[in-house]
């Protein structure tokens, strides 16, 4: 049930323009095909250029995303990713002119993303994700490790992120949305990455409280704060508008379905942890006035 489009950059754009000639893209098309990687190590300063966009190419530390796929992806608009193509052809080739004077025209493109019901789902599970991690900071100045109830008190939280962020949430994304996808694509790597290293917080953090470790919680909690925030900003900016670009409607029912059957599953479960982030707030609250 892979998506139905794996577009490349030249069918997913209309790129003819002024009802005359293609935007020249040779010079470019020998990159578009290869490992962004690569070519950054190539050439160090696309790095630069591609962060002016918000694309972060160069501290990913997985595979490697074709410079084609990076575009599709980010979905940047037309007019800006006409100036960055304009100025990477300028590193690659900056004999040979690029006719900028052509405007690009994406054939869709949104300003303000409206997602689909089941990728919506998701997004509001990440504002409850997002609410316990916000606490994270405050569990930690104020957690009592050295007695029963402070313990206990982080481990309601540690049940929180395994049961409704990990087994709920993630599931949802690892067994039925990324199965969409070429799961091989960098950006869903980058994602079951995110995932695991996650977990592997989740695990240290109650190995800590087990063998009294205090400085291995701290350290985990911060780290996976730090992780969590970038894995939903990443998801919820990049990685589900494409994927909502991709599917058809047909595959966004089907999605949806099967996101209902999760529910069901997990009962009253979800809606039990969304409560205990909203206790887990007002305490917070209650203990700054
Ligand atoms: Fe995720
Ligand atoms: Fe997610």
């Amino acid at each position: 049930m892979v998506c139905r489009r794996n577009q490349s950059l030249k069918e997913e754009f209309d790129v003819t323009t002024n009802e005359t000639d293609p935007i020249p893209l040779a010079g470019l098309d020998d990159y578009m095909e290869r490992g962004i990687k690569e070519i950054i190590s190539e050439r160090p300063e696309i790095e630069a250029i591609l962060e002016d966009y918000d694309i972060g190419c160069g501290p990913c530390t997985v595979g490697q995303c074709l410079l084609k796929d990076i575009m599709e992806v980010h979905a940047i608009p037309p007019e800006e990713e006409l100036e960055m193509i304009r100025r990477i052809h300028q590193v690659i080739d900056p004999d040979s002119p690029f006719k900028a004077n052509k405007i690009r025209k994406k054939k869709s493109t949104q300003k303000v993303v409206i997602f689909s019901p089941p990728m919506q789902k998701l997004v509001d599970e990440h504002k409850f994700i997002k609410r316990l991690v916000a606490h994270i900071p405050h569990i930690i100045t104020s957690m009592d490790l050295g007695t029963e109830e402070g313990r206990q008190r982080v481990l309601d939280g540690i049940d929180f992120i395994r049961n409704y962020a990990d087994r709920y949430h993630h599931a949802k994304e690892e067994d039925l949305l990324f199965k969409y996808f070429d799961e091989d694509l960098d950006i869903i790597q980058a994602m079951y990455e995110d995932h695991k290293n996650a977990r592997n917080h989740v695990k240290n953090i109650v190995m800590g409280i087990e063998t009294r470790n205090w400085d291995n919680v701290i350290t985990n909690l911060s780290a996976y704060q730090e992780l969590l925030t970038d894995h939903i900003r990443k998801e919820d900016d990049i990685l589900y508008p494409w994927m909502d670009r991709s599917i058809t409607t047909a595959q966004v029912g089907t999605l949806f379905s099967a996101f209902n059957e999760v529910d069901q599953r997990f009962g009253d479960a979800p809606t039990r942890y969304e409560k205990f982030v909203n206790e887990l707030e007002r305490d917070y609250q209650s203990n700054e006035e």
